[in-house]
């Protein structure tokens, strides 16, 4: 499918999505958001792809927040179903059975760090600096960022990004956990393709079981995340893929999964 905000192309397995408004930042107006969540419904049904990558285009910026010209005017029903509509699509990417890992190329501010928290990976480039400058607008987050950043970092270094909207450097997110890695900007990229490939050789249904688990269990209490374990373990431990990669352990060899 064409679209005129966003570039998606896949090769192996990896569906590369790119925001592309690089002279507004990558901002995502309605219609990127738009295209995006119906470019991820689709990955989402495609069985051909394992593994999703989330970039921005240009060298300057991942995404640099909701466009700001679009909310000047908003009233209070078309404020809310903007932050209705933008968390849908972090919802999705969040829950959409695969692997996303955003590479974070440049600003990822406002919407564009709510978007790379719904991502599974966060991969930086060391030029990059994320934020929630909501507050500087007169605005809070609005695409889940008070409550995705507060569950990645902790409440009070949440508290403190979000009410002073401050903005810090890729190695200061490494440090607090809102990025997983850093690297210089011309590596990463392979650096991000690296773990994708990594990932895409998983068992496809035990990748998909992981991040169901992991993501209803941070819902809801560690007992009742234990229990969804449980009987997800029940699920997987019969399987033929388990079959395959415990056969192939005892036998020495490598194990070939084919996402049963
Ligand atoms: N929405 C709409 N347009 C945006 C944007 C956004 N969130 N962020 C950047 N742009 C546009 C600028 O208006 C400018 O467009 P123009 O050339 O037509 O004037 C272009 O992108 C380049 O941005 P500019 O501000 O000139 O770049 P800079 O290097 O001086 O500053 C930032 C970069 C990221 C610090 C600055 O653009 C910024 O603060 N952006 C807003 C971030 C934000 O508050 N996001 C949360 C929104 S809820």
């Amino acid at each position: 499918m064409a679209f005129s905000n966003i570039l998606c192309q896949a090769s192996d397995g990896i569906a590369t999505v790119t925001v592309n408004r690089p002279d507004k930042l990558n901002a995502l107006n309605a219609e990127t958001i738009s295209e995006l969540k119906t470019c991820f419904a689709g990955l989402a049904g495609d069985s051909a792809v394992r593994v999703v990558v989330l970039t921005g285009a240009g060298d300057k910026a991942f995404v640099a927040g909701a466009d700001i010209g679009e909310l000047v005017k908003m009233t209070a029903s078309e404020a809310e179903q903007l932050a209705t509509g933008g968390q849908s699509l972090m919802d999705c990417i969040e829950n959409l059975g695969k692997p996303v890992i955003a590479a974070i190329n440049g600003f990822a501010l406002g919407g564009g760090c709510e978007l790379a928290m719904a991502c599974t990976f966060r991969y930086a480039s060391e030029s990059a600096q994320l934020g929630l400058p909501e507050t500087g607008l007169g605005l809070i987050p609005g695409f889940g960022g008070t409550q995705r950043l507060p569950r990645l970092v902790g409440k009070g270094r949440a508290m403190e990004l979000i009410l002073l909207g401050k903005m810090i450097t890729a190695v200061d997110a490494m440090a607090i956990g809102l990025v997983n890695s850093v690297y210089p900007g011309d590596e990463l990229m392979d650096a991000v393709m690296i773990t994708a490939k990594a990932l895409a050789a998983k068992s496809a249904q035990t990748t998909r079981l992981v991040l169901g688990v992991v993501n209803d269990g941070m819902l809801v209490d560690q007992r009742s995340g234990c229990r969804l374990e449980a009987g997800v373990f029940g699920l997987v431990g019969a399987s033929a893929d388990a079959r395959e990669g415990c056969a192939a352990f005892v036998e020495k060899r490598k194990p070939n999964f084919n996402g049963n």
